[in-house]
């Protein structure tokens, strides 16, 4: 079986080397397009934490592509991708890459979001990002809390850079792992937009805790300093400091617990992301598009084959 086990057992990872996608989350972007129309009027984008870059190559189909190729297209009308990844990742048309951690702003305080703002809105020619998306996750443990705590991180880091160059009235769209604090993400998310949806995309899976915020029209509190985020936050969900906020009916739990709009999307009589779809006896598996080029793991991978020759010469020298 080996590699065409897992085509059988992931149809969107099989489906996303057929149609030339680096990664099956690529049909994760398109389905949350399909039913939030995200990409409409957009034409400055930021995707944080976008290696291996199958998100960046659908924001380049979905809005370079066809600006390029577009009989009366100029270039100074073609839409702006910038990426950014703590690993590096191939070139894709229309996308400028940025190689960095968008969680730094905590350390360095305010000298990295004061670089990425340099970055992308020179680029964006002074302008700012009509959309942001975010499918930044940790390395997963398996610990829930854990992983929920440290995929928080990457939101709110996400959410730093939102405040700094997200125009009034843009998008920003970002992974979740849905447990005990997602009231709480809520909240926090809907000070900043008028209206924050969960979704689940087709191509999640079920068994997964991960789902997207969908947060629309951005509008920071009025007088908002960006500096002052993280106190902000902390109020949001405290039992005493949050009257002022419209989603924060007092602490978060109980009677007074939000709820949240949580939405399926994708074509639901699609291809469903838990089951196995059989391939035929002649299926030969496909290479993946564009294996990551620098990916962490990579140390891991030569100490493995160094050790499995170790043992292979040893094994050698006895015979
Ligand atoms: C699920 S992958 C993103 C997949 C990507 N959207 C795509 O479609 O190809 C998660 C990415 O988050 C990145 N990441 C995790 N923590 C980060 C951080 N602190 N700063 C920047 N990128 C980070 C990882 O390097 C990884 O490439």
């Amino acid at each position: 079986m080996g590699k065409a086990s897992r085509d059988k057992r992931d149809i969107y990872y099989r489906k996303a080397k057929e149609e030339g996608w680096r990664a099956r989350s690529a049909f994760k972007l398109l389905q949350i397009d399909e039913e939030f129309n995200i990409f409409e009027g957009v034409k400055r984008v930021v995707d944080l934490c976008a290696a291996p870059g199958s998100w960046s190559q659908v924001l380049s189909k979905k809005l370079y592509l066809p600006a390029k190729l577009s009989p009366d297209s100029k270039c100074s009308d073609l839409p702006l991708i910038v990426a950014i990844d703590l690993q590096p990742m191939a070139p894709i048309e229309g996308v400028i890459q940025v190689q960095g951690d968008i969680t730094n702003a905590r350390t360095a305080e305010t000298v990295w979001i004061f670089v990425i703002k340099l970055i992308v809105i020179r680029h964006f020619d002074g302008g700012k990002a009509d959309l942001v998306v975010c499918d930044g996750a940790p390395d997963v443990t398996g610990l829930h809390d854990m992983d929920e705590f440290v995929q928080s991180q990457l939101i709110i880091a996400g959410l730093t850079i939102v405040t700094h160059i997200l125009k009034v009235g843009g998008r920003f769209i970002a992974k979740i792992f849905r447990g005990k604090d997602t009231s709480l993400l809520y909240c926090q998310l809907k000070l900043f937009f008028t209206q924050v949806t969960f979704a689940k995309p087709k191509s999640s899976r079920n068994s997964s805790i991960e789902a997207f915020a969908v947060c629309e029209n951005y509008k920071p509190p009025e007088g908002f300093n960006e500096k002052d985020l993280h106190r902000l936050l902390e109020q949001v969900g405290s039992p005493s400091g949050s009257d002022d906020f419209d989603c924060s009916s007092g602490w978060l739990e109980g009677p007074n617990r939000v709820y949240i709009p949580f939405l399926a999307c994708g074509d639901l009589n699609g291809y469903d992301s838990d089951r196995w779809y059989p391939v035929s006896k002649s299926y030969e598996p496909l290479e993946p598009v564009q294996p990551p080029i620098a990916p962490p793991y990579k140390r891991a991978l030569e100490l493995k084959k160094a050790s499995n020759h170790g043992h292979g010469s040893d094994h050698g020298a006895s015979q």
